[in-house]
């Protein structure tokens, strides 16, 4: 059966993990699309550190805006989030309660400053009822820049697993 490949990512800070999510859309051959929320966090970086802080600790699940592609379509999906305070970001929550992921492969990805937390255990967990496969944890620089400190190479070897998975 030939597979159909979606990613979906939340970048907000550098594009750091829209830099990876473009790498998986290579890999996998797929449709991509970013997560945004219909209300936009403010510009200012410590003004979001601190409503992210809130939002996070709270279980807010922010509104966002439709997606262009119908997650029905795929069987299989990257998602890809920088850590929000140890968690993914909220609006990640939000999509991923907003589907149903039987049958699906979920591919969880992020980026984080050296402080990754839960993320892909937390994305594993709001999507019980996939087969989750292939997570990468991406490290940047600890001061939210966009200098990554992963190795390109373990890239790479992600992006050949990825190509194996839809050969
Ligand atoms: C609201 C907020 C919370 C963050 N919390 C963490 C954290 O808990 N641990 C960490 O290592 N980095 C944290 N960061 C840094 C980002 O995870 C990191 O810079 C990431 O690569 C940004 O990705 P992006 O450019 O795709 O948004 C936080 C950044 C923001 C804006």
């Amino acid at each position: 059966m030939a597979h159909k490949a979606l990613v979906v990512y939340f970048s907000w800070s550098n594009g750091n993990t829209e830099h990876i999510a473009e790498i998986a859309q290579k890999a996998l051959n797929a449709d991509i699309t970013p997560i945004e929320t219909v209300v936009p966090y403010p510009d200012d970086y410590q003004a979001t550190v601190d409503q992210g802080q809130q939002e996070v600790n709270s279980g807010f699940e922010p509104d966002i805006n439709p997606i262009d592609f119908d997650v029905e379509d795929y069987d299989i999906v990257a998602i890809g989030t920088p850590t929000w305070w140890y968690t993914m970001a909220p609006a990640v929550t939000t999509f991923l309660h907003a589907h149903t992921w039987n049958g699906k492969t979920v591919i969880p990805f992020m980026t984080n400053g050296g402080w990754p937390g839960s993320v892909i255990n937390d994305i594993e967990e709001a999507c019980p009822d996939a087969t989750c496969t292939c997570s990468l944890e991406v490290r940047f620089d600890s001061n939210g820049g966009d200098t990554m400190m992963t190795d390109e190479a373990d890239l790479n070897r992600w992006a050949d697993r990825l190509k194996k998975l839809v050969s």
